[in-house]
């Protein structure tokens, strides 16, 4: 029986993803007047992440936490058990979590970045390198809090904003090598890749590439890591793009990327559309590292600092990563709103990857260096005109250098996050209708400079001002030109 919604054809002209599910609990959303909305946005000090949800229409700012759970999801929370020590929840998540990944060690944390925590504090030291395809802030945040360095041994051509590269996510295999020859593999404590690549418009690495990468480093004794987080949206791909893989199940593309690992993690907020998070362990003794330093940072070994509600959720929410329908669902959204905005040639990254669409800052407002930020300057327009909120992957996602000196990012993008299963196609008509707008109007959109900047992560704090009215004027075109709409 073939279920694939891929499958499904229409008579007509129209091409449109199609859901596999019905939505039967609901929250009501508000779209405060364009004047309410310069206000939060001045408000929030025109950062994304300090606008409160009530007053954001479509919420885009991530993926993570904000899926929607499913029916199963919710009903098994109802049946958690509370304990603990040797919580029923625990050992069925456990059993899941095995099975899925074929690995024998299992442990949860609170959320992915205490699984960065944890890998960092145990396997990285000061002086070291790790190397990844490309990093993640919170990641890259703990290897530097340790002393050590971050290496990305990724091609060029990942940073091409307009490709036709299947797989933008793959480690450069030269550079690998080199690398590896440079600083011997001593000073490397391991290779992390990471799935779905999110910095980088959540582009996927393919299983090929894996491979490969593993068998360099497992020659040369130095472990494997991989940040699973997106990898449903990986895998959407692998079976999508990779020729050998077009057969495979789910579960089997699963296996064969966890096959290349030593140790894997995910924040279970992404993967599992619950909360939470978790590392798998190839062998015992890097368990026994990371289980020893459990009590002291997450909680006991069978909660990890998460409710045993979320266990619950997370435990359904592995297995469900397994469903082709389920795991679809996102990157055929992201698609179809990526072919809207390329129609009417707005700057946008492609191929279309998984997470979330992501808008080429630097090309939508090519007037606006990096150092007035025009990934979150887009966002405030795009708030301001839509109550939309995305969030910035750009320069201001970049700590400064000890120095004081900026530090340009490689691409400056505004991310649209889709969380799966939550937006109506009427609802990302609407957003590609507002971006349309700015894009029409984007002479308009001027930079942002900081207020009060935080030494890390300072995207997250950070208060901005911006430079000039262009804001004022922005509302005013507004009204020209819809009145009194919202
Ligand atoms: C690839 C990746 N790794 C790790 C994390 C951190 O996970 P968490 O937000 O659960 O701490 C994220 C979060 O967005 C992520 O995208």
């Amino acid at each position: 029986m073939n279920t694939d919604i891929s499958h499904v054809k229409f008579f007509g002209e129209h091409d449109v993803p199609l859901e596999m599910h019905k939505a039967r609990i609901v929250q009501p959303l508000t779209l405060l007047p364009i004047e309410e909305r310069f206000k939060k946005n001045a408000k929030a000090f025109n950062n994304a992440h300090l606008l409160k949800s009530e007053d954001v229409y479509l919420d885009m700012l991530t993926d993570s936490g904000v899926n929607a759970m499913s029916d199963a999801q919710l009903s098994a929370m109802m049946v958690a058990d509370d304990a603990y020590a040797g919580s029923a929840s625990f050992y069925k998540l456990e059993e899941n979590a095995k099975e899925i990944f074929g690995m024998k060690y299992f442990l949860p944390a609170h959320q992915g970045r205490a699984c960065e925590h944890l890998l960092c504090k145990v396997f990285v030291d000061e002086g070291d390198t790790v190397v990844t395809n490309y990093h993640f802030t919170t990641f890259r945040a703990h290897v530097l809090n340790v002393g050590a360095t971050v290496y990305e041994a990724i091609d060029e051509d990942a940073f091409v904003v307009d490709s036709e590269t299947p797989f933008k996510g793959d480690v450069d295999l030269d550079k690998l090598e080199a690398i590896i020859d440079k600083l011997t593999p001593a000073k490397i404590p391991f290779l992390r890749i990471e799935l779905g690549t999110n910095l980088i418009g959540g582009q996927p690495v393919s299983i090929g590439n894996i491979k490969a990468a593993a068998t360099i480093c497992h020659q040369k004794g130095i472990m494997t890591v991989c940040d699973a987080s997106l990898l449903s949206d990986n895998v959407y791909f692998n079976k999508l793009k990779e020729e050998i893989y077009k057969d495979h199940q789910v579960w089997e593309l699963i296996k064969e990327i966890s096959d290349c690992f030593d140790i894997i993690y995910f924040s279970a907020r992404k993967l599992t559309s619950s909360r939470g998070g978790g590392l798998m362990f190839r062998n015992e003794p890097e368990y026994i590292k990371v289980r020893d330093l459990l009590p002291l940072y997450e909680g006991f070994l069978t909660y990890g600092g998460i409710s045993s509600r979320e266990i619950e959720a997370m435990s359904i929410g592995l297995v469900e990563t397994l469903d082709w329908n389920f795991i679809s669902q996102g990157p055929i959204f992201i698609n179809h709103m990526v072919n809207m905005l390329k129609a009417l040639n707005i700057p946008v990254i492609t191929p279309a990857g998984g997470l979330g669409v992501h808008l080429d800052a630097r090309a939508f407002l090519p007037n606006i260096p990096p150092t007035m930020y025009p990934g979150a300057a887009l966002h405030c327009a795009l708030y301001i005109a839509a109550g939309i909120r995305g969030t910035e992957r750009g320069t201001l996602s970049e700590d400064r250098g000890k120095d004081g000196k900026e530090k340009i990012a490689d691409l400056e993008l505004l991310r649209l996050a889709l969380p799966r299963r939550v937006f109506t196609l009427s609802q990302i008509e609407f957003a590609v209708d507002r971006i349309n707008w700015l894009y029409v109007n984007s002479d308009l959109i001027g930079g942002l400079e900081f207020e009060d900047e935080p030494e890390t992560l300072r995207f997250f704090f950070g208060k901005l001002k911006p430079i000039g009215d262009w804001q004022k004027k922005l509302v005013k075109q507004f009204k020209r030109d819809f009145g009194e709409s919202l």
